[in-house]
C-alpha cells in the first residue's frame, strides 16, 4: 500500500462529477487500499476517490472500526435531518455545520462486485453523505453554515476527525 497526496480545495478534480465504475480490477482494489491507508494516516473517517485525484465513484469510510469500501454509491432512502459539525481532509482546519439526513439507506457495489444495501444513521450516515457529495463535485464548504478556521479542533467531523 502507499500513501497518496490529498488534493486540497481549489483543485479542479474536486469539482468534477466522477464516473461510474464498470469494471473492478486489481488497480481498483489497490486504489481502495491506498485510499484507506491515506485516510487512516490523516485521522480521517472517510475519503473519496477525487480527494486523491481519481475521478471515479469510489469511497472508503470507517466510523466505528469497520471499514466499508463502497463503489457506485446511491442513497436510495433518506429520513429525518440533523445538523452537526463537519471537516474535510481537503479543507484543513476548516469547520462548519451541515444539515444532513439522519438516516439513510445506501445501495452500492462491494470491491468484490456484489450489490449491497446498508442502513446507516448518525456519524456513519453523515460521513457517507459527505463522501457521496464529493463524487458529484460538491464539498461541505459549498453547503455548510458558520464556516470557520480552527486549529486543533477536537470534535469529530465527517471525513476529518481533527
Ligand atoms: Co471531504
Amino acid at each position: 500500500m502507499s500513501l497518496l497526496e490529498i488534493k486540497k480545495a481549489g483543485d479542479p478534480v474536486l469539482k468534477q462529477k466522477c464516473v461510474e465504475i464498470t469494471k473492478i480490477t486489481k488497480k481498483t482494489k489497490k486504489l481502495l487500499d491506498d485510499m484507506a491507508e491515506t485516510m487512516y494516516a490523516n485521522d480521517g473517517v472517510g475519503i473519496a476517490a477525487p480527494q486523491i485525484g481519481e475521478s471515479i465513484r469510489a469511497i472508503v469510510v470507517d466510523v466505528n472500526k469497520k471499514r466499508y469500501d463502497i463503489l457506485n454509491p446511491v442513497i436510495i432512502y433518506r429520513e429525518g435531518s440533523a445538523v452537526d459539525t463537519e471537516g474535510c481532509l481537503s479543507c484543513p482546519d476548516i469547520y462548519g455545520e451541515v444539515e444532513r439526513a439522519e438516516k439513510i439507506v445506501l445501495q452500492y457495489l462491494t470491491r468484490y462486485g456484489k450489490i449491497k444495501e446498508l442502513e446507516a444513521e448518525g456519524l456513519l450516515a453523515r460521513c457517507i453523505q459527505h463522501e457521496t457529495d464529493h463524487l458529484d463535485g460538491r464539498l461541505f464548504i459549498d453547503i455548510a453554515q458558520n464556516i470557520r478556521e480552527e486549529k486543533n479542533h477536537k470534535k469529530r467531523g465527517a471525513d476529518s476527525v481533527k
